[in-house]
Parts: structure tokens; C-alpha cells; sequence
């Protein structure tokens, strides 16, 4: 990716090991019921094929309370499961101010998710955590990853794909600045 949102990462380190002895990434969308949690399965998947749960943590949340405690779309959880990913039981919450300080790593999905957390970084301390879902896709010319929500189910496998490929390169990313 060329364009502007893209050239402040080009040289991006996205290993910071926390206190706790696991890098830490938090998966951001809209809703938390979507992009975010699908991105956080599917991560989660590769974390625990490859090993690695002990040393890579992830989580997800929304900019928005609306759908706090609900589980993901159900739309979303039909295309997760034909590419064979289960979903574990996870529940929608908004995004903490905390979460800024306590993850390594905060992936945006889209411009405006982008937008809303550097607004809710107030001071600006976090910005060197917050980077484009997108950053990491290689395969797909999606500069955003686009808000299936009011779209069919093509928008929802289109996702799964997205995510499979960008949520891989994160994660070769962190293994090789992690030196594992
Ligand atoms: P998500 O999708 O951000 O990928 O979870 C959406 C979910 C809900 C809404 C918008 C997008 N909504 O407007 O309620």
C-alpha cells in the first residue's frame, strides 16, 4: 500500500513485550460484533497452532457500547465457520482508555476506527500503537478492512480472507521481531 495512511508505517516495529511477557494485541472495529472479533479468532487460531499462546495474547473490542455483551453477528459467525473457525463465546464490549496503555499492539480496521482512536489517545502517548488491519494484508488491494454490516454474504467471506491474510503477516511480523 502506497497512499497516505500507509507511509507512516512503512518501518514499523510492532513487538513491544509487555511487563507481562506477551506481546499483547487488541483487534479494533465499529461494533465489536463483525471485523474485530472475527479478527480475533482467526488470530487466536494461528497463535495456538503454532504454539505460541504462552507468548502472544489478543483481544478485541468496538468504538461503539451498542452492542456491549452481544455475541458476534451471526452472519459473521456462518462465514468464520465454513473456513472452519469455531467461535469460543465471545461477548462485545467498547473500547477502555486503559486499553491504550495496556496493549503492545491496537489494529484499526478502518480510517474512521483510526480517526477515534487517535481522538481517544487525547495526549497522543499511544500513537506509536496504533496501526491500519490493512498495514498487514499482502494479498488484497483493500486499503480498509470495509464494514460488512450492511452488506450480503459475500462482504462477510471477503472478511474471513482479508483477516487470513493480514492476521498471518501480523502474526510473522511479531514472531520475527520477537525472535521466535
Ligand atoms: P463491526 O460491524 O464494526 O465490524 O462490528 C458493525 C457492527 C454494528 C454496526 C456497524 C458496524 N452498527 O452500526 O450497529
Amino acid at each position: 500500500h502506497n497512499t497516505e495512511i500507509y507511509a507512516n508505517f512503512a518501518n514499523k516495529k510492532v513487538s513491544n513485550m509487555t511487563k507481562k511477557g506477551k506481546h499483547t494485541v487488541l483487534f479494533i472495529c465499529l461494533g465489536n460484533i463483525c471485523r474485530s472479533p472475527a479478527a480475533e479468532i482467526i488470530f487466536k487460531k494461528m497463535v495456538a497452532e503454532q504454539g505460541l499462546e504462552h507468548l502472544v495474547e489478543s483481544d478485541s473490542a468496538g468504538m461503539i457500547g451498542y452492542h456491549r455483551g452481544c455475541p458476534p453477528d451471526s452472519r459473521m459467525l456462518t462465514a468464520l465457520k465454513k473456513y472452519g473457525y469455531e467461535d469460543p463465546g465471545l461477548k462485545a464490549r467498547p473500547v477502555r482508555k486503559e486499553d491504550l496503555e495496556q496493549f503492545d499492539l491496537i489494529v484499526g480496521m478502518d480510517r474512521e476506527n483510526l480517526r477515534d482512536l487517535k481522538r481517544l489517545d487525547e495526549k497522543g502517548q499511544w500513537t506509536g500503537k496504533i496501526v491500519p488491519m490493512c498495514f498487514f494484508t499482502t494479498r488484497f488491494p483493500d486499503e480498509e478492512v470495509p464494514d460488512p454490516y450492511y452488506g450480503g454474504p459475500d462482504g462477510f467471506e471477503h472478511l474471513v480472507k482479508l483477516l487470513q491474510d493480514g492476521c498471518g503477516n501480523l502474526l510473522e511480523r511479531l514472531k520475527e521481531q520477537l525472535s521466535l
